[in-house]
Order: C-alpha cells, then structure tokens, then sequence
C-alpha cells in the first residue's frame, strides 16, 4: 500500500522508485478522451487573463518553481517571478497590474506559503495551488488548485513530489501555449512518456549509483553541485537533498559564479557534481568542470546522450532539455540516499526536520 514500506528498506527509495508511474498516473489524469489537456475552464482563463505570474514556495517546491519558470517563459510565454516564501511575506516586490499567485507545497499546509496566500488574497489578488494534498489548507485557502497525484509522500527527503509539480507545470504551460495560439512544438504528454522511461532506466541502476555514493561521497565533509540554465535548478535541488540526509554540507552554484568566490573553497579531493543536460551551454560548464578539477577537485560529471563526453560518470536517456531536471534529479536523488545510508543517518526522519512545516 502507499503507507507501508512492502519490500524497501526506507520510504524514500520506495518513493524515488515510484517517479515513473507517478508521472504515468499525471500523463492520465491531465488528459481526455480525445488526448487533449483536461484542465478546468477557470484555471485556463485564470492564467490567460494574468499578466505575471507569482509563483510561491519553500525547500524543494521552490526548487520546482524554479524549473516552472522556465516552463511558462518559454513554452506559454507568460512572465514569471519565483518566490521563496518567507521572503515575500515581509519583503514584497512590486507586484503587476493583473498577477496570478501559484503556491506549490507538496504537504499544501507551509505556514509560509499560507502566510502569503492570506496577504494577496485580500489584496484581491487570484490564485491556483499545485499540491499532493487536496483538502489541504492552502487548497482550501485558494480559488484552483492542480492536484500531483504523486500519492503520499512519507519520507521528509521529497523527491517524487518534486518530480510531480514540474510534470503538472508542463502541463500547464502546454495548455496555456495552446490557449493564447502561441506555436510550440513542445508537448507536454509525449515528453512526459519518454520521461517515465528514461526515470525507470535510472532506478534500475541502483548498484551504479551506490558505486558513485562510494566514489564521491562515502567520506567527505562537503561537495558542490554545479550546472547552468535548467541544470542549476536541479543542482540546487541536489545539494539540498544531500545535506537534508546525509548531514554533509552541500552546496548548488551557477557554473559561471564559482570563480566569484567559491572556488576558493575547491581542495585536493574535494567532490564537485557538474550536471550538463543542456546542449547550448555544455561548453561552458565542462570549462567550469575543468576549472575545479585544475584545483584539485573530484568530478563526478552527469551528461546525456547528446552532451556526453568519454569519461563522464553517468550518462542520462536523451531528453527534452526543458524537462530535464525530471530525470537528471533522479541519479541526484539515489546518490543522497545511499551516501546517507552508509553514513549511518536516519534517511526517512533526517534530524532537526518535519516533513511539513506549520509553523513561520
Ligand atoms: C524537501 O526535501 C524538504 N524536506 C522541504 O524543503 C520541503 O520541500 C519544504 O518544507 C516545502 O514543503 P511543502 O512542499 O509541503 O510546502
């Protein structure tokens, strides 16, 4: 059943493993008869109308904000900001004329995300939550809500939730193209199906991915994730997992910002992850991958078919560039869990954290 743990040792492998049908049950959930986008009436008129939109989260929803940005500037064209949600409860930025708030919250119940959604709500402001909780506060709170059929999340590290908001917002900006007749090719449902293949590749490639935990990780007190455009989404989201399990520290960077400072922290065998899944600028981060390695580093490079290099330690399924932190968070995902687990950590319950945090 979906609270009980079966043959896995912790919930949060169960949950990484559960990413392709997840994604499968969206695909299904989102579509017609007819194969169309199923979407309700309000929610396409809601975001057609907008002229912003203010997406609002915290932790690794935030992480897949910032993926969705990417969705609805380029797929849907809509401008869109991305809020941590403690910030903008006490530090507004100037809001457009016609904003439409999207709160994303897996548990639908973050204090900080309620905390804005109050505000804007009486500033008379529309807003739409993506959640895995419907009946949740903030769905209560708010006029839509877009449920990610990820079923229960037990596991305070989140990973198939995150995976289910970027899934929903393709789906959204899909739709929202479509509305307002802009011409993409991007389609959001086929992608989404080679998606759940390449996620099930990679879990099937448990053993590797321990290996890796091994070579990198096993016994090093800090590690650094880098990558550009979509990449420095997922990397983020990379360290944040790392450090919540395994209590190393962590860190995610733009590619291009480590020779601004952090580079200084680079020693002889320090681990650098360099995630590049983006065609337009693999040159510029295997520069950046090249830089650290001068200093000492040890590099543990994540590429796909069509950016890989001989020598890189994992090599992804082709994917749609625009989605690819879906799948490259994967191997991210598996690394952290068994880098935690041989580090001897409590992977389900990590230290210090609640799985939902009710409180500001
Ligand atoms: C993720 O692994 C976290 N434990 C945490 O960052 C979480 O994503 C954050 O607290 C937001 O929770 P929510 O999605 O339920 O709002």
């Amino acid at each position: 059943s979906d609270t009980e743990k079966g043959t896995y040792s912790h919930f949060m492998l169960k949950e990484i493993d559960e990413q392709p049908f997840v994604i499968r049950n969206i695909i299904q959930k989102y579509q017609d008869e007819d194969g169309d986008i199923k979407l309700d009436q309000d929610i396409r008129t809601a975001l057609n109308n907008a002229d912003r939109l203010y997406v609002i989260a915290a932790g690794t929803s935030y992480h897949a904000g910032l993926a969705g940005k990417e969705l609805m500037e380029k797929v849907a064209e809509k401008p869109t900001e991305v809020h941590i949600a403690s910030e903008f409860l006490y530090n507004e930025p100037l809001l457009s004329k016609n904003p439409l708030f999207i709160f994303i919250s897996q548990s639908g119940e973050t204090a900080d995300c309620r905390g804005v959604l109050v505000n804007v709500k009486e500033k008379g402001c529309q807003s739409l939550t993506i959640t895995n909780v419907p009946g949740s506060t903030l769905t209560r709170e708010s006029d839509f809500t877009l449920h990610t059929y990820a079923g229960p999340e037990i596991a305070v590290a989140s990973t198939k939730a995150y995976t289910a908001q970027m899934a929903v917002f393709s789906i959204l900006a899909m739709d929202g193209a479509r509305a307002q007749g802009i011409n993409t090719d991007f389609n959001a449902i086929t992608e989404l199906g080679l998606i759940a293949n390449a996620m099930e590749t990679l879990c099937d490639q448990k053993d590797r991915m321990e290996q890796v935990a091994r070579d990198y990780m096993f016994d090093t007190r800090n590690c650094f994730f880098i990558g550009r455009a979509m990449d420095y989404h997922v990397v983020q989201e990379g360290a944040l997992k790392l450090k919540e399990i395994s209590y190393i520290q962590a860190e995610g960077f733009a590619g291009g910002e480590l020779k601004h400072g952090t580079i200084a922290l680079i020693e002889d065998g320090t681990p650098v992850v360099g995630v590049t899944t983006q065609q337009h600028v693999n040159a510029n981060i295997r520069g950046n991958i090249q830089e650290v390695i001068a200093r000492g580093a040890n590099a543990c490079i994540i590429s796909t078919e069509a950016t890989k290099e001989e020598g890189d330690t994992i090599v992804l399924p082709n994917i749609n560039e625009l989605l690819s932190p879906l799948v490259s968070v994967v191997p991210l995902q598996l690394i952290s869990y068994y880098a935690a687990l041989h580090r001897g950590c409590d992977v389900d319950k990590p230290r210090n954290l609640a799985k939902s945090v009710t409180v500001e």
